[in-house]
């Protein structure tokens, strides 16, 4: 079965060709960094107008790329939440409407679920059950995953996501948006140490984090004295070295707590090499294999969600498709299951 994925939730416009049997077979991402970044982050109306813009050339690109052609697709799945409404709606009207003249099943994908699969994605894919730690920039979660569809939430962040936090923590430090990239960048020229922040609920003893005190740790240092580029280095590493070692410590904890060797992880954040670097080595520690997603397919991307959709599909989930041409959007939309 050959099904188109496609991806509008925030500021990346993603569309994908994912064949149950061959694999994947194209993709391609529309990043609007550019256009937002005069703006310190994303503008929503612009966002949504952009999707449009890049939706219908970006299917010709995937098609030709795996010289196939619409008339061979055999579903469209899209992300239908959570996310920013508008943007959302494009790609969910987008996806129905060519499913209905296609007549084929449009399949509504919540993307984290896609995030959450992608590292099944990669040549040696991860095997069920596992842990799986969703880093992005909304979401900081860890789940139990024991098959497609049934996500247990252990923990989750009780305020600021961590890609949140390293955006506004690079705001904090002049960097642009986005800022989890920039702030990792700068770290690499910083000492971690010189100042000291704090990590929160690293023993809490459960799976609940919290980034918002970390930020204002930071802003309290800008604060203090005007900083020099070796300070803002420097603080960029502390920063980094916090937030890392909270995620890597409770999702190592969530692994012995279940006793599961194989820890996912997911998400914007999860493209950060400190984070891994730590990851593999408490893994290593642990007798956990760590998998993660190919680091194209890291952030906001529409293989991902073809890949999801193609489960569902694989799982019977057709016969609940709505062909109706009915349909709604999730700006907000839980993922766990029970
Ligand atoms: O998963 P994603 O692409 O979009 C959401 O669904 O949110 O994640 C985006 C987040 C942003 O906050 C971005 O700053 C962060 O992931 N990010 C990083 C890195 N690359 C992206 N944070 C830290 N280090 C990175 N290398
Ligand atoms: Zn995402």
């Amino acid at each position: 079965m050959l099904i188109l994925g496609i991806e509008s939730s925030c500021d990346e416009t993603g569309v994908a060709l994912y064949d149950t049997v061959r694999g994947l077979l194209a993709h391609t991402v529309h990043t609007q960094v550019a256009m937002h970044e005069a703006y310190g982050g994303v503008v929503p109306e612009l966002a949504s107008r952009d999707h449009i813009r890049r939706l219908i050339p970006l299917l010709e690109k995937v098609l030709q790329a795996a010289a196939c052609t619409r008339e061979d697709l055999d579903a469209i799945a899209y992300t239908a939440g959570p996310g920013l409404a508008g943007a959302l709606l494009v790609g969910a009207s987008f996806a129905e409407g060519l499913a209905l003249a296609l007549n084929i099943p449009a399949l509504p994908v919540h993307h984290l679920e896609g995030h959450l699969l992608s590292p099944l994605l990669s040549s040696d894919p991860a095997k069920f059950p596992f842990i799986a730690l969703l880093v992005s920039g909304g979401h900081t979660q860890i789940m139990c995953v024991t098959q497609v569809g049934t996500y247990e939430l252990m923990g989750e962040s009780l305020d600021d996501a961590a890609g949140e936090a390293f955006d506004k923590t690079a705001q904090l430090l002049g960097l642009g948006y986005p800022g989890g990239p920039a702030l990792a960048k700068l770290a690499e020229l910083g000492k971690p140490g010189r100042f000291r922040l704090p990590r929160p609920m690293i023993n809490s003893g459960d799976f609940s984090f919290s980034f918002s005190g970390l930020k204002t740790a930071v802003l309290t240092a800008v604060r203090q004295r005007p900083l020099t580029d070796q300070d803002k280095a420097d603080l960029a590493a502390e920063f980094q070295e916090a937030a890392t070692e909270v995620l890597a410590t409770k999702a190592l904890a969530a692994c012995r707590q279940r006793r599961l060797s194989t820890l996912v992880v997911a998400g914007g954040v999860g493209a950060n090499k400190r984070l891994r670097e730590r990851l593999n080595v408490a893994a290593a520690q642990n007798s956990v294999r760590v998998c993660y997603p190919e680091m194209e397919l890291c952030t906001d991307n529409g293989a991902m969600i073809a890949f999801a959709g193609a489960q569902h599909l694989l799982a019977g989930a057709v016969s609940n498709v709505n062909r109706a041409g009915s349909f709604a959007v999730k700006p907000r939309w839980p993922l766990a299951t029970r």
